[in-house]
């Protein structure tokens, strides 16, 4: 087991600085982005770190802002990959070995292991928080409760899917 040291994380702080960056990007509607930056940047094992955006009456999720490798899967049908199986369950979903699972879609081979914390709205599930890591059982409870109070923050930054779909994608918008 290669589980990251998550006491050594100042979560509470991360997640300051997270809001902070959230109302630092409000105006161009980067602030997803930025935080997407400054979390990849700052978690040794959030190696991949990226939001999905749910169109619920398609059932589909839609790539968001991210940081990281470019990914194929940019429509991800509800009940596909980890991040299809939470949008259905409306539940976090921590997996922490992808190998052991049949239901995954890859992004990388250097992937271990992964978290999805969906966004809700009311009762909507309106996006997804999705990280990937490269070490094997990388996420903890302390990270789950971090990401869960992180997607309530998001909620008001959320694009309007017209305005981005297709365009939003990683590097471009940092
Ligand atoms: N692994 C995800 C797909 C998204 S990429 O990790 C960015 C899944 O199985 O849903």
């Amino acid at each position: 087991m290669e589980r990251a040291d998550t006491q050594a994380i100042d979560f509470d702080d991360l997640l300051e600085r997270c809001r902070a960056e959230l109302e630092r990007g409000a105006e161009r509607h980067v602030g997803l982005q930025l935080v997407c930056d400054l979390l990849h940047r700052e978690v040794p094992h959030y190696d991949w770190f990226g939001f999905y955006l749910a169109v619920p009456e398609e059932r589909v999720l839609v790539l968001g802002p991210y940081q990281g490798e470019p990914t194929d899967h940019v429509r991800i049908p509800y009940g596909r990959g980890i991040c299809g199986q939470a949008a259905e369950r409306r539940d976090t979903f921590l997996v922490d070995d992808v190998a052991a699972q049949d239901n995954y879609l890859s992004c990388s081979i250097h992937v271990r292991s992964e978290i999805v914390v969906p966004v809700f709205e009311g009762d909507e599930v309106v996006a997804e928080i999705d990280i990937d890591s490269h070490r094997t059982a990388a996420f903890t409870d302390a990270d789950r409760r971090f990401l869960e109070q992180l997607a309530s923050l998001v909620v008001p930054h959320l694009p309007d899917l017209g305005e981005t779909r297709g365009t939003m994608s990683g590097k471009e918008n940092a």
